[in-house]
């Protein structure tokens, strides 16, 4: 993994999309830094540019204008292939429908998007083993449950061991107990295996395994906070309510 680069930059970020004559400014200059190994939940009203700005990050959607580094790689300046090579081997995604394949099996789900190596076996054994999905490898997905479909989707997300994981509400479709369960997973990914981790969610329960929570309201950054340590949800909800209150509205110009 390379610790020596800034893992994760957006430098005045600019997206529309455009639907004939209409045009929705999805990121309106966003500025974001993610420090190796950090773990940042990025929170905001429906509508904010959270998932806009995941695509982003991820290279999965082109920007009008200013800059996506990941490791300080500039990713408009790759060519599609490069860049599916890039985060191929950089990212690792995860998104609140799982979107596994429903004809293959947990472990040939994982398998997908390694390439075929000696130690390909191995690793997937170990991802499995550390996901508790040892004994549910054969299932197809449909005869798992969600949360167990979700851990089976973290795997396949650090089969090519990226440095970088990148999750759009990642416990949006499980319940609680469940989705605690995948968040001490993300949380454990950063603290224990130093991986950068950016987590799109509006649950304040959620964002409170993240060492920092960016804020953000249509399309802009308004603001950041770092919870405590404790977990505490209502911390969050009320560090959040705090940014959204405190943000002034752009002056007209
Ligand atoms: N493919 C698209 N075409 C047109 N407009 C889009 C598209 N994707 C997003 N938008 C618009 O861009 C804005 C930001 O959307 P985005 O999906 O990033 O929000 P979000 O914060 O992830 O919301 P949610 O919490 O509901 O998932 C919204 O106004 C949305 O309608
Ligand atoms: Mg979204």
């Amino acid at each position: 993994m390379s610790t020596h680069l800034t893992p994760l930059q957006a430098i005045d970020v600019v997206k529309h999309f455009r639907q004939g004559n209409t045009s929705v400014a999805a990121l309106r200059g966003i500025q974001l830094t993610i420090s190796a190994g950090e773990f940042v939940a990025i929170m905001g009203a429906s509508g904010s540019g959270k998932s806009t700005l995941l695509h982003a990050l991820a290279g999965l959607t082109d920007i009008d204008s200013g800059q996506v580094l990941v490791d300080g790689q500039d990713l408009a300046k790759l060519s599609d292939t490069r860049l599916t090579h890039f985060r191929g081997r950089r990212i690792g995604l995860v998104f609140q429908a799982f979107n596994l394949i429903p004809s293959l099996s947990a472990e040939d789900n994982v398998r997908l998007p390694a390439t075929q190596t000696a130690d390909l076996d191995q690793r997937v054994d170990q991802l499995l083993e550390r996901l508790g999905m040892n004994s549910r490898r054969s299932h197809k997905p449909g005869a798992l449950s969600g949360g167990e479909q979700q851990r089976i989707a973290i795997a396949r997300s650090l089969i090519c061991e990226p440095a970088i994981v990148l999750a759009d509400e990642p416990t949006g479709s499980l319940d609680s107990v469940t989705g605690q369960q995948i968040c001490e997973l993300l949380h454990e990914l950063s603290s224990r295996d130093g991986r950068t981790i950016a987590m799109v969610t509006h649950e304040p329960h959620v964002a409170m395994w993240a060492d920092r929570v960016v804020v953000l309201k249509d399309g802009r950054v308004i603001g950041e906070f770092r919870p405590s340590g404790r977990h505490d949800a209502q911390e969050v909800a009320a560090g959040y309510q705090a940014t959204v209150r405190s943000a002034r509205e752009p002056v007209a110009c």
